[in-house]
């Protein structure tokens, strides 16, 4: 068995987190503070954010958005968040970023906002050496309507920073197909696809999201394990899901981690990943994922390095700097890169 500090220093990329949603409860408060907002009922007595369930989280994570006001704020809560995931032993990391958070889809909003997001990132590379790409998100219970604005957004800022787009929020709501536009719009800007999909909603939901979206990789995606036509879909295509354990346990789809299908899919052939989603949210970190997945499921230095290979190549990244943190990766784990 790897010992903890041993698992937390492995490199890791993680290719499913949301910057907001990665926001540590003591930074929200003294935000909240500072731009006078009030944000009562949103902390439990230790100070840590309080939901039950999937539709309280939900709106439990738009109340604490209402705290990032300027660009200020993103900026200070990207380098908190990339120092963070840093000590984690994470080198490459991608975040969810939704414009509707950030001026609500207003274009010229957006663009101050991601500049200092982006500034972030930068310090945050000189600092710790951690990497940082944008996905554009659109969140699917605002409507199609929305997303379109934020479809916009991203093609608007593509380019070295933003290389991704995505779908998140309530899988309820809406049907893949409403949202063909922005997919279509994204994809032509030359963005990396992704979306949330077969977390709550049954396989079909992956189905029609490969079918209609024509992603890459799908969030979560771990309801595959309930269909097997979609399970040899996954596998022969190589679409690769983003899978988030502890979230998946925190939001009570599996009772426990050995009910959890992350194994299952990775050994039907389907390439897993593994990231923390909103860690504060959902009291994970990257090292506690790996240690849970260790000790769970025995995995080792073999399946972790493996783990890594398949994030990277499914990273939304240009060759050059996919080729730097290959390098990264092999000076780790010389004999399995
Ligand atoms: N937004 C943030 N986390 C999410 C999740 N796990 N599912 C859907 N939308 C989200
Ligand atoms: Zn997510």
């Amino acid at each position: 068995m790897m010992h903890r500090h041993t698992l937390a220093a492995l490199p890791k990329l993680e290719l499913h987190l949301h910057l907001e949603g990665a926001a540590p409860p003591a930074f929200i408060r003294e935000r909240a503070k500072r731009n006078h907002v009030d944000l009562s009922g949103v902390f439990d007595d230790q100070g840590q954010y309080r939901w039950q369930g999937f539709s309280s989280f939900l709106s439990v994570y738009d109340a604490v958005c209402t705290a990032l006001k300027t660009p200020q704020d993103f900026h200070d809560l990207t380098l908190a968040v990339l120092e963070n995931s840093a000590s984690h032993g994470v080198i490459y990391t991608e975040c969810f970023l939704s414009p509707d958070f950030c001026g609500g889809g207003d274009l010229s909003a957006w663009c101050d906002h991601l500049a200092a997001i982006d500034a972030a990132a930068q310090t945050a590379q000189a600092q710790s050496g951690i990497v940082m790409r944008a996905i554009v998100t659109c969140i699917r219970h605002n409507g199609p309507e929305q997303a379109r604005r934020i479809a916009i957004c991203a093609q608007e800022t593509a380019g070295q920073f933003v290389t991704g787009f995505g779908m998140a929020g309530d899988e309820a709501q809406f049907r893949p197909k409403d949202f063909i536009w922005s997919f279509d719009a994204a994809r032509e800007a030359g963005l990396g696809l992704t979306a949330h999909a077969g977390e709550w909603a049954d396989p079909d939901a992956i189905r029609a999201t490969l079918q209609d979206l024509r992603v890459s990789r799908i969030g979560h995606g771990v309801r595959a394990i309930e269909d097997p036509a979609v399970l040899e879909t996954l596998a022969e295509t190589g679409v690769v899901l983003e899978i988030c354990p502890g979230s998946n346990i925190a939001l009570g789809l599996y009772a426990k981690l050995p009910d959890h299908p992350v194994a299952k899919l990775r050994d039907a052939g389907v390439k897993v990943t593994v990231s923390t989603d909103d860690p504060p949210f959902f009291g994970t970190s990257m090292t506690q994922e790996y240690s849970g997945l260790a000790q769970c499921f025995g995995w080792g230095r073999d399946e972790f390095a493996d783990i890594a290979r398949i994030a990277l190549d499914a990273a939304f990244i240009d060759a050059p700097a996919r080729a730097v943190l290959q390098n990264r990766l092999e000076e780790a784990c010389p004999t399995l890169t």
